[in-house]
């Protein structure tokens, strides 16, 4: 058996999930890299943003008001991780909204309950976002920090809306982008940043494909020592 299958193999025999924690800003090109490491070692993968923005998401529809805490709490309890569809969710409003009920304790708390309930499927997972290594899943035996500058990070979402034939302003996107930021590393409650045992990728001048390679090293590395 190829040694890369062999270490799937021994995770899949093994009584714990396997854990990947990948955390950093929008745009970085951690949803890339997540999908991909999850495909290729047969794990599950949760976007947890696509959480934060299903709840914000259920608000807008039933017209309910975004600052309300209790409202948005019994919301985020009641979700359903499977029926999370980013296409209806990946929209500006509800990204921005999302970015507001996610600075809600109680939201969060609600939210961090059903994910680390994802991170314990069996062989493993991978879980990506903004706090996963240092609140979601702080023992998580690979954590990655996947950033880039953010200049990189509007020109790729702005590539990224001209291809799916939309029309955009650059200096817009990178005002969003450093809006966003300010946002995540601002808030009092799980602010974004990297957990101190976090390998950091900075992908301001790697191509996804080395990040990926960079990652496998790393993560191959670590299924060797359970
Ligand atoms: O990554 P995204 O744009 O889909 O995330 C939507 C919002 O949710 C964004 O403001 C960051 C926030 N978020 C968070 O606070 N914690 C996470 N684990 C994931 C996303």
């Amino acid at each position: 058996m190829p040694e890369a299958n062999r270490e799937q193999a021994v995770v899949k025999e093994g009584k714990k999930s396997f854990t990947i924690a990948i955390d950093g800003p929008a745009a970085a090109g951690k949803g890339t890299l997540s999908r991909r490491i999850a495909a290729e070692y047969g794990f599950h993968h949760l976007d947890t943003g696509l959480t934060y923005r299903a709840t914000a998401h259920a608000l807008l529809k039933q017209g309910l008001p975004l600052d309300d805490e209790a409202l948005a709490e019994k919301v985020a309890l009641a979700l359903d991780l499977s029926g999370l569809d980013r296409e209806v969710l990946s929209s500006h409003e509800i990204g921005d909204a999302a970015s507001r009920v996610a600075a809600m304790p109680a939201v969060r708390r609600a939210l961090v309950v059903a994910q680390r309930r994802f991170a314990g499927k069996r062989p493993g997972t991978v879980l990506d976002g903004r706090d996963i290594g240092t609140v979601v899943c702080p023992d998580a035996p690979v954590k990655l920090y996947v950033t880039a500058s953010p200049e990189v990070r509007a020109r790729r979402r702005f590539d990224e809306i001209l291809q799916r034939g939309g029309s955009a302003d650059y200096a817009v996107v990178f005002d969003d982008v450093k809006r966003r930021d300010e946002r995540d590393m601002g808030r009092a409650d799980s602010p974004l940043k990297p957990a101190e045992d976090a390998h950091l990728l900075d992908t301001s001048e790697m191509s996804i494909e080395a990040a990926f390679q960079a990652a496998r090293s790393l993560i191959d590395a670590a299924l060797k020592t359970i």
